[in-house]
């Protein structure tokens, strides 16, 4: 009896072993380029380097910088650039998964004094100047903060043909009626972005400057970032003096990437289709065209690196 459990128990134990070993010969990146930047993985297609060889394409490489402890990763600073507390910066990246990367967001932020003078101004955006990555429309939302504000956001003048302009408003007269935890225009409220985004400038500005709000208001906030990463604290967040800095840290913006700007059938038989065995291609629907590769059911591994996704 005791025979027959430890054997199983063995036999289990060098299955379990196989499987480990399996897992961790699967190439996440470029056989000889390097997996991290500080704790952030950077699977294929991204890699680690300008022309470094590790990614597969520019759009894809990643800078680490490691004069920063930990050090820190960038989206490439000719294709990204952000808007922040004076002029465009490089891009940092939180997480990069298999559909999306998110990113470091800025907030826009207007304080005033108790006359309503602006003491402190900042905006956010963000220059997207490739077709491969796109603000996600399902994840993000565009948040403004404040008892006097309202949010506009619009696209980077000149650079995209989209028409588009979005925002909110969000008042409250009394401290008292700051709800906690929703977005529904007392003291936050928060609203959609159009699909296929790739360029934002956003502002937030004031009904009254903050004049009747003030004592328990200083400033306001707008700022787009994944919905379900920010939680409104309600009067704790308007009278938080490190709120922008704090919110940057926590709720990061969502990118989808894509490889290409066709579908999978434009791409089929051509160099620029990079699924690998066992994996299936996917149009994306959520952007500007493209294709992701995605491993069939029951492989796994990564599915734009050769040899491809592999079984049990
Ligand atoms: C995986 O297992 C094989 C056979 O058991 C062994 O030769 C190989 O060195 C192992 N690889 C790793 C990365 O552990
Ligand atoms: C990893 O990549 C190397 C070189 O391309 C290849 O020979 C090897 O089979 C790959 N291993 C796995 C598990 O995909
Ligand atoms: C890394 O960051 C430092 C500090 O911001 C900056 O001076 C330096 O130019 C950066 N290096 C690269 C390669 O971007
Ligand atoms: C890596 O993550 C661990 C746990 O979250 C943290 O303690 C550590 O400081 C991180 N190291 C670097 C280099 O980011
Ligand atoms: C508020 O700011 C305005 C404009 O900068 C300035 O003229 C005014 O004196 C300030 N008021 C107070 C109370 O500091
Ligand atoms: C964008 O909208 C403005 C004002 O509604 C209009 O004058 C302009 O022609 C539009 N541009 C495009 C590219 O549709
Ligand atoms: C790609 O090539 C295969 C075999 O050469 C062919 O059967 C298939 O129709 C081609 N697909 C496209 C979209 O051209």
């Amino acid at each position: 009896m005791h025979l027959l459990f430890i054997f199983l128990y063995l036999s289990h134990l060098s299955f379990m072993t196989a499987v480990t070993n399996n897992t961790a010969v699967t190439n996440i990146t470029v056989p000889g380029c390097p997996t991290k930047c500080g704790n952030l993985t950077i699977p294929y297609p991204f890699g680690i380097g300008r022309n470094s060889g590790c990614s597969l394409g520019p759009w894809f490489d990643i800078t680490c910088n490691t004069s920063f402890n930990p050090p820190k990763a960038f989206l490439p600073a000719d294709l990204f650039s952000m808007t922040g507390i004076s002029n465009f910066h490089q891009v940092e990246v939180m997480d990069i998964s298999d559909e999306h990367v998110r990113v470091k967001s800025t907030i826009a932020t207007k304080c005033y004094n108790q006359t309503g003078g602006v003491i402190q101004t900042t905006t956010s955006g963000l220059v997207v100047e490739n077709s491969y990555f796109t603000i996600s429309s399902e994840r993000n939302k565009v948040f403004a903060i404040g008892c006097d504000d309202y949010a506009f956001v619009s696209p980077v003048f000149g650079i995209e043909g989209k028409n588009f302009s979005s925002g909110c408003v969000s008042v409250c007269s009394n401290v008292k009626d700051v709800p906690v935890g929703t977005c529904s225009g007392m003291g936050c409220c928060a609203t959609s972005l159009p699909k296929g985004l790739t360029t934002y400038v956003a502002g937030v500005y004031t009904l009254k400057s903050h004049t009747e709000v003030w004592s328990f208001d200083k400033c306001g906030y707008t700022f787009l970032g994944e919905q379900s990463a920010f939680t409104f604290q309600g009067a704790s967040d308007l009278d938080d003096p490190d709120f922008a800095t704090r919110t940057a840290e926590t709720v990061p913006m969502v990118l989808n990437w894509v490889i290409g700007s066709g579908t999978c059938n434009d791409y089929r038989n051509t160099s620029d289709y990079y699924c690998q065995e066992n994996s299936v291609c996917v149009d994306f629907e959520g952007g500007n065209g493209g294709y992701r590769c995605s491993c069939k059911d029951g492989y796994q591994g990564n599915p734009y690196l050769f040899p491809g996704c592999y079984g049990q």
